[in-house]
C-alpha cells in the first residue's frame, strides 16, 4: 500500500527538524536568561501510517494525503515537556515569536483543564514548507498524569468501577495541578534571593 503521506515524508521530516531546532534555540536563550534549563524533555514523532489511517476513518475522512496533512494537524507531533509552569508559557511565547511559522490554533488545558482532569497546553502551528505540526506543552506532572491515564483508559473499561476510577483519576490530576502552583511558588523565591 502506498504511504498515506505520499512524497511527502522527507520535507515532514525537515520540518520537524526546523521546529526542533527552533526549541532548541529558545531553551538556550531560556537557559541563559534564568540560569536553568526550562525543558526536562522533548519528544517527538510522525504519525505512523496505521494510527493515522485509524484517525482518518474515526474522523470519517478518507484515507489520503489530503487529510493525513491538511484536515488532520497532527502528523508531526512535538511534546515539550518542561519544569515549571512558567516555562511552559516562555516556550509558548518562544514558538509566537517565530517569524517564520504562524500559529494556527491554541488550546490552554491548563486554565481550563478537561474534565477528565488533562492538563497540557497546545498549539497547532504551521511551517515554512506548509506542514502543521501539533505542539503539545507541559510540566512533568502533567506528563506523569497524562501517561498513566493513556495507559489505563483502555483498560478500565473492562474492570469494575468506571465512575470511581475516572475521580479518582481526576482527584489526582488536580492534586498535581495544585503542587505545580506550590513548586512555582518555590522557584519565583528562591529565584528572586539569588537576584
Ligand atoms: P485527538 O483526536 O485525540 O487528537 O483530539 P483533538 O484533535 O480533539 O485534539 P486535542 O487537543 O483534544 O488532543 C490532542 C492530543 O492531546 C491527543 O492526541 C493526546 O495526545 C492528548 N490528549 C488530549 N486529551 C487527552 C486525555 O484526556 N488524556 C491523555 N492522556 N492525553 C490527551
Ligand atoms: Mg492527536
Amino acid at each position: 500500500m502506498d504511504s498515506i503521506y505520499g512524497e511527502h515524508r522527507p520535507k515532514m521530516e525537515q520540518s520537524l527538524n526546523e521546529v526542533l531546532d527552533h526549541i532548541s534555540s529558545i531553551r538556550f536563550d531560556l537557559k541563559n536568561k534564568n540560569g536553568m534549563d526550562p525543558v526536562e524533555h522533548c519528544l517527538y514523532r510522525i504519525k505512523a501510517e496505521d494510527s493515522m489511517r485509524e484517525k482518518c476513518r474515526r474522523n470519517h475522512l478518507p484515507e489520503n494525503e489530503d487529510s493525513a496533512l491538511l484536515r488532520l494537524h497532527d502528523a508531526i507531533g512535538v511534546r515539550v515537556v518542561c519544569a515549571f509552569l512558567s516555562d511552559v508559557y516562555a516556550i509558548r511565547d518562544g514558538l509566537r515569536a517565530l517569524p517564520d511559522i504562524t500559529v494556527t490554533d491554541e488550546k490552554d488545558y491548563i486554565t481550563r483543564a478537561k474534565p477528565n482532569g488533562y492538563r497540557s497546553y497546545h498549539m497547532i502551528i504551521k511551517t515554512r514548507q506548509g506542514y502543521f505540526v501539533e505542539i503539545q506543552l507541559r510540566t512533568v506532572s502533567m506528563d506523569t498524569w497524562a501517561s498513566l491515564e493513556h495507559h489505563m483508559k483502555y483498560k478500565k473499561a473492562l474492570s469494575g468501577n468506571v465512575e470511581l476510577f475516572s475521580s479518582e483519576l481526576k482527584r489526582c490530576a488536580d492534586e498535581l495541578a495544585s503542587t505545580d502552583v506550590s513548586m512555582q511558588a518555590i522557584r519565583d523565591l528562591i529565584f528572586e534571593d539569588n537576584r
